[in-house]
């Protein structure tokens, strides 16, 4: 194992400490509110880390891929893919995941049900079905309790599929934990009178689930929830802090990188460009720039090329020398993950392990 000092940069570093606070608390949170936790995996992509949550209490995982799949059926027995199956390629994918493995599936379609059925009779394999209905976010769901209802009756009549519950993602909710009330109330309320029509239709969902990361410790307050499924809370990013969700001091990934030059005078330029960090927007209010240097909260990475990262030294009195190392808070740290094949666990200022991004790529 080499040492923190000789670690090759850009690299993804985590801090150990945080990082096994961060999957307490949100266990803890579950607990105490009575909450299904099913975290969603596409964040570290790692079946280490899978354990360590179920290890926890998750009552299984939530991926976004075949690929994660696959890979996290070698530790989860009960699998939520929180994305419609189509296609022959990713439902054959699908149904090669070991029987043992309890897979659900969230759609929105006729399509989706019909693929899905055929694969599911083809493999003599059941899976569970989640409706997804849309409560604001505006990208899958259906968006009337009629529709809903016909393609539940429509998962009824095709076994061996089964109508398991209905799900949401409350990810068009992104403003500050502490102004969050109206919105929750909102979502509280469209999601209260969907249960009550499917209520009246003889339907009633045994599983109800939403959440997100930054909804994550408010979750109790969406009426009928029954599962949540925050990913990012694991490491936690700059978004997540900006948007209250999280303190600095919860952020358990940076990107370790290099100051390679100072030649042009206001910045100087690190080994993480787009390559390291990913060409993320900021997800909240407070600032531009593609991440915030964690020991200098001042200074952002202000552009990119790909092994390039900008920093912007106006308004900060640090003067970097070239070979300094700088921890950089990403913007949106699922991406960052994605981009490596191996994370350093860090405990005490020792690389005390390291892991595989097993599920990144198809
Ligand atoms: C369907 C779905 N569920 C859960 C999550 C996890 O949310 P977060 O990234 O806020 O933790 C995501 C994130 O993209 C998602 O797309």
């Amino acid at each position: 194992m080499p040492t923190l000092e000789e670690l090759e940069t850009p690299t993804p570093i985590v801090d150990l400490d945080r990082l096994e606070r961060n999957l307490d608390r949100m266990a803890q949170y579950a607990v105490e509110y009575g909450l299904s936790l099913r975290p969603h995996i596409k964040t570290h992509k790692s079946p280490m880390l899978a354990t360590e949550q179920l290890r926890r209490g998750a009552i299984g995982l939530t991926c976004a891929t075949a690929a994660e799949v696959e890979v996290m059926s070698a530790v989860g027995k009960d699998i939520l893919l929180a994305y419609p199956a189509i296609g022959r390629a990713r439902l054959e994918r699908l149904m090669g995941v070991s029987s043992e493995t309890r897979l659900t599936v969230a759609l929105d379609s006729a399509e989706a049900i019909e693929q899905l059925a055929a694969a599911a009779r083809a493999h003599d394999r059941s899976v569970s079905v989640l409706l997804e209905i849309d409560l604001g976010m505006h990208r899958v769901g259906v968006a009337s309790v009629d529709r809903v209802i016909e393609l539940i009756n429509l998962v009824r009549a095709r076994p061996p599929l089964m109508y398991a519950g209905i799900a949401f993602y409350p990810g068009h909710i992104r403003q500050s934990v502490s102004v969050q009330d109206e919105s929750l109330a909102e979502l509280s309320a469209a999601l209260g009178s969907v249960l009550s029509e499917l209520e009246q239709a003889n339907l009633r969902p045994g599983i109800v689930s939403g959440g997100s990361t930054p909804t994550a410790f408010r979750t109790h307050e969406i009426e009928g929830v029954t599962e949540f499924r925050p990913g990012t809370y694991i490491f936690n990013d700059r978004t997540t802090c900006e948007i209250g969700a999280c303190e600095k001091d919860d952020v358990a990934l940076t990107v370790l990188a290099t100051v390679v030059s100072t030649a042009v005078p206001g910045q100087a330029v690190i080994d993480a460009g787009s390559k390291a960090l990913g060409r993320e927007p900021l997800r909240a209010a407070g600032g531009g720039g593609f991440g915030v240097l964690a020991e200098h909260s001042e200074v952002t990475v202000k552009a990119m090329s790909e092994e390039h990262g900008l920093l912007d030294l106006q308004g900060s009195d640090w003067l970097p020398a070239i070979g300094d190392r700088v921890h950089v808070i990403p913007n949106h740290v699922c991406i960052v993950v994605h981009l490596n094949d191996v994370v350093h666990g860090i405990r005490n200022g020792v690389i005390e392990t390291s892991w595989p991004v097993a599920a990144r790529g198809r």
